[in-house]
């Protein structure tokens, strides 16, 4: 007999046939009834033992938290609530869970809590949802780019080059942190180090990409990176997963144009594959609304939410017209922004983002042509002198999902901003022969992976996204 998931059990007609299935002991209820979960979807099935014919001792192995194995019949629910349940022919303890010391109680734990217990987190109906959506989701993501004709591209893990220019990297180095030997310049010596010269985590594999999408044409990189940033929020992450298409003779508005599709299709695709663990979260949020006064609750459902998101346009903003909105603004008649802006050139805030999308203009909004003093190297600089062709999307209770940019193609301006923002040409002289040999338009964004997971879960905060948060003193796991 072929062993089948309690998703296929559950969504196709199997009554009045025997089953075998393995899963984890939710609850055991009245010595009879044992919901049973086994992660393929968020509802348990309910296997009805007969206690009489059962052994004392193995009755009393049966706990939550227990993995076991059984045989049935599959036979229609007399119990409200589901349509089918397994009446048990014999159960088999695969696996004992004491009781007393199983931290996974059934009842609800705290979210920090969970985070304590990430190794066990997964077996509650938050967490598997949220795995499970953002497995979906990155389905979602390769297959979005293999049916637009791009090539997924490993780029590296370990770099020479800070693809950002911030300095916000973790160093990777095989000798001993102790004795590491400075050259005569009191500056760490790197020629004896493993690569013979200084490297670190990636920040991004953006610069690795370009030169890709200059031979391929269109490519993306989804992988880990890491980033030294000591900011304790609920939005960042020492090590995050990005998605970063790179495109050649692609300007900014197709940029802005490829981005917009691309959320649009992934949050469609979990609409219509993950309905039932949506539809959960979506109920979980509602009742922590329930407990929180009027002005803070959610104006829209989640599934209202990711529809709303998926059949509406991005609202395309400048960012001299977005400093323009928000000198006018105040937040709300009592409070003004934490941080006001007075002179253009200075970088937003997330409260000033968060303004524009959940007050201001109510649906995603693109911020293009920043000042390029606030920006990375890499982007193009307009004819004005002072922009670059960049675009931040910004998305509700998120903040910045997505940074990107048309690149600058022409070796000369590169090079005047490279020395602008002491980026020492040696480092990126790979990079400076792309704009030497068949340069052209081109350009590219990254997706925060965890920040898309947020949005789609409605999580609020990143450590209750990735199955492992890394964050300042915290890699326990
Ligand atoms: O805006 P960022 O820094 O852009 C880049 O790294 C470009 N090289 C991308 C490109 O054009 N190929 O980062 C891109 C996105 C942000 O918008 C945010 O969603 C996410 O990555 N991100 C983080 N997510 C979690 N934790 C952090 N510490 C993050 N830093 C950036
Ligand atoms: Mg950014």
């Amino acid at each position: 007999m072929k062993s089948r998931t309690i998703s296929e059990l559950l969504s196709q007609d199997f009554v009045s046939s025997e089953v075998d299935i393995k899963g984890w002991v939710r609850t055991f209820r009245a010595n009879r009834f044992i919901a049973l979960n086994d992660g393929s979807t968020i509802n348990n099935i309910q296997c009805v033992v007969d206690f009489e014919t059962l052994d004392e001792a193995l009755l009393k192995r049966i706990t939550t938290g227990a993995a076991v194995h059984i045989k049935g019949d599959l036979v229609e629910s007399q119990g409200k609530g589901q349509n089918v349940e397994i009446q048990v022919t014999s159960i088999h303890i695969l696996g004992d869970s004491d009781p007393e010391t199983y931290p996974i109680q059934p009842k609800k734990h705290s979210f920090e809590f969970l985070r304590e217990n990430a190794h066990l987190r997964t077996r509650t109906n938050t967490f598997s949802a949220v795995m499970r959506l953002r497995s979906s989701l990155s389905f979602a993501i390769h297959k979005y780019f293999n049916e637009n004709g791009f090539y997924y591209v490993h780029t590296p893990i370990i770099t020479g080059s800070d693809a950002e220019g911030a300095g916000e990297m973790f160093r990777v180095t095989n000798l001993d942190a102790k004795k590491l030997p400075l050259n005569k310049e009191g500056n760490v010596d790197y020629s004896e180090d493993f690569f013979g010269k200084e490297t670190n985590l990636t920040v991004s594999g953006q610069l690795e990409a370009e030169t890709y999408a200059m031979s391929l044409g269109k490519v993306y990189t989804f992988g880990p990176t890491f980033r030294a940033e000591n900011s304790n929020t609920s939005r960042h992450l020492a090590e995050f997963w990005m998605i970063e298409p790179e495109v050649a003779f692609m300007n900014l508005a197709g940029n802005m144009d490829l981005a917009e599709d691309f959320m649009k299709y992934v949050l469609k695709y979990i609409l219509k594959n993950n309905h039932e663990d949506l539809e959960f979260l979506d109920k979980r949020l509602q009742d922590e609304d329930k407990t929180k006064p009027q002005n803070e609750r959610n104006e829209m459902s989640l599934i209202e939410k990711l529809n709303f998101v998926t059949d509406n346009n991005f609202k395309r903003v400048s960012y001299t017209e977005a400093i323009d909105i928000l000198r006018d603004s105040t937040p709300n008649k009592k409070k003004k922004f934490k941080y006001i802006i007075k002179d253009w050139g200075t970088d937003l805030q997330s409260e000033h983002e968060r303004f524009l999308v959940e007050k201001h203009f109510k649906c995603p909004v693109i911020l293009f042509d920043y000042p390029a003093d606030i920006k990375a190297f890499y982007m193009r600089l307009n004819d004005d002198g002072k922009t670059v062709r960049a675009m931040d999307i910004l998305f509700p209770g998120i903040g910045e999902i997505i940074g990107g940019a048309q690149r600058e193609e022409r070796l000369d301006v590169l090079k005047q901003r490279m020395a602008a923002t002491n980026i020492p040409e040696e480092d990126l002289w790979w990079y400076l022969d792309l704009r030497k040999f068949g340069t052209a338009v081109h350009a590219g964004f990254g997706l925060g992976f965890e920040r898309l997971v947020m949005f789609a879960t409605g999580m609020s905060n990143i450590r209750d996204v990735i199955p492992f948060p890394r964050t300042p003193q915290n890699a326990e796991f």
